[in-house]
């Protein structure tokens, strides 16, 4: 089996930008060279033109390229990711979005966790929401989590978890909200019930404007690997999708100020949030 030559690999790299909104540059082009050849291999394809061609024009429903995606993106994640950013939903902003709702009469909540990977973000928001609000349970009350790589979804779906993934689990939220399956961790149905999942590519304009009514969107670690363009048209979509009053949280190395200016930047001691006024 031949390599992708530089044309090859600008041909593939620009149609994953355009549908995935992946950027990605000369610099990783060993990476993508090797998910290539092992989708080659499964497809039992030898030539690195007859799988450029496959992408650039026989693909009209996308399968391909699904295929493509669930092999290129970064899924690192844990639960409790980014702690410090946490406790300020948990402390802060949470009990602010609920207290205006119980004023105005609504027993309804949205997250959206965007770019959910296997699944540990949306259950730690779960479990933060039904330890903030035990009434949770008698509201109609979401995280909806969302990918683009069907593998995660199914892991998301499975809702079970090994060591890596449970370890910076505080001892107080393991216990309630997760049972030990052997070497495995599961989360509690009351709590998994809570967690939507559903595929999404961030790109896809016309499932992005029927994404409405969320009061957080949560969106850590995935724009990074955007660049500013992919990165703003998102960030647009999100902000329709919020709420007023409504919270986006992005990653710790991440910031919007460079795509819109408009969300209020809040600070809860040290941390960063977007609140759309
Ligand atoms: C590094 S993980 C972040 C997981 C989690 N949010 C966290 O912070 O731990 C990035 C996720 O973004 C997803 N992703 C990348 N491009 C996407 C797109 N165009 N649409 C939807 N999800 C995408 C990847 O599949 C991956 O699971």
């Amino acid at each position: 089996m031949s390599d992708l030559s530089v044309e090859q690999f600008q041909s593939l790299s620009q149609q994953i930008y355009q549908k995935l909104g992946l950027h990605f540059d000369e610099k990783k082009i060993y990476f993508l060279k090797t998910r290539v050849a092992k989708r080659m291999a499964a497809l039992g394809i030898d030539d690195p033109r007859d799988y450029v061609f496959l992408v650039s024009y026989a693909d009209p429903k996308g399968v391909e390229m699904q295929a493509l995606a669930n092999l290129v993106t970064t899924n690192e994640t844990y639960m409790f990711r980014e702690y410090d950013q946490l406790q300020a939903f948990a402390n802060h902003c949470l009990p602010e979005v609920l207290s205006a709702k119980q004023a105005r009469g609504e027993r309804t909540l949205r997250i959206w966790c965007a770019g959910c990977s296997s699944g540990e973000e949306a259950y730690t928001l779960a479990m933060i929401v039904q330890d903030v609000f035990p009434q949770a349970q008698s509201w109609d009350c979401s995280v909806v989590a969302t990918d683009i790589d069907e593998n995660m979804l199914r892991k998301t779906v499975a809702a079970t978890y090994g060591y890596r993934s449970v370890n910076e689990v505080p001892d107080e939220y393991r216990h309630k909200y997760l049972v030990q399956a052997g070497e495995e961790w599961v989360v509690r149905r009351r709590t998994a019930e809570l967690v939507q999942v559903r595929h999404l590519n961030l790109q896809d304009r016309m499932a992005m404007r029927a994404m409405r009514g969320f009061d957080f969107i949560f969106c850590r670690n995935v724009l990074i690997y955007f660049d500013d363009a992919s990165r703003k048209a998102v960030i647009d979509h999100f902000y329709n999708a919020l709420n007023p009053g409504g919270y986006i949280f992005l990653g710790h190395s991440e910031s919007i100020g460079r795509v819109t200016t408009a969300f209020k930047l809040k600070r809860f001691e040290t941390h960063l949030v977007y609140v759309k006024e």
